[in-house]
């Protein structure tokens, strides 16, 4: 049995605090211990961005992230990003655009995309494409997906 400790946080925008395993990762704690369902377990070893969520100002896939790293720091998931009962930009450009299918990967797929947006917003639309190489959708072909964020991102330039 693994010790636990216990860790503070914040979690869009409110101060938390749980007991967790040190071997928890972020995802699961997201989801079995504050239900938030958004960020999704797929391969479990960082390589298809469904877990994305955002720490501080970075984006991790929370399936390779420790719990307990995430002491004293903010935590972001896609539930936090609407601050009204309106939908975030980035979510209503994927909405607008048809860039949703199933929808399995889109949490992860917007957090990133959003993160992009905060840290890189000149980015070109080649550049886009490089930011969401780590987020694997199998549905949509990534063209309305790169539409949608080209489009809340205001990014000027053809696909190419
Ligand atoms: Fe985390 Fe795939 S489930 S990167
Ligand atoms: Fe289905 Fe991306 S919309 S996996």
């Amino acid at each position: 049995m693994s010790c636990k400790v216990e860790i503070k946080f914040t979690l869009n925008g409110r101060p938390e605090k749980a007991i967790v395993p040190v071997d928890l990762n972020l995802l699961a704690m997201l989801r079995d211990m504050f239900d938030l369902k958004g960020a999704k377990y797929a391969c479990g070893e960082g390589e298809c961005g469904a877990c994305t969520v955002i720490v501080d100002k970075l984006s991790v896939n929370s399936c390779l992230t420790f719990a307990v790293d995430c002491d004293g720091r903010e935590v972001r998931t896609v539930e936090g990003l609407r601050a009204t009962d309106k939908l975030h930009p980035m979510q209503r450009a994927f909405v607008d655009h048809g860039a949703i299918q199933c929808g399995f990967c889109m949490p992860g797929m917007i957090m990133q995309a959003t993160h992009l947006s905060d840290t890189s917003p000149g980015l070109t639309r080649d550049g886009l494409k490089r930011g969401l190489e780590g987020n694997v959708c199998r549905c949509t072909g990534y063209t309305k997906v790169l539409d949608a964020v080209s489009d809340a991102m205001n990014t000027e330039g053809v696909d190419q």
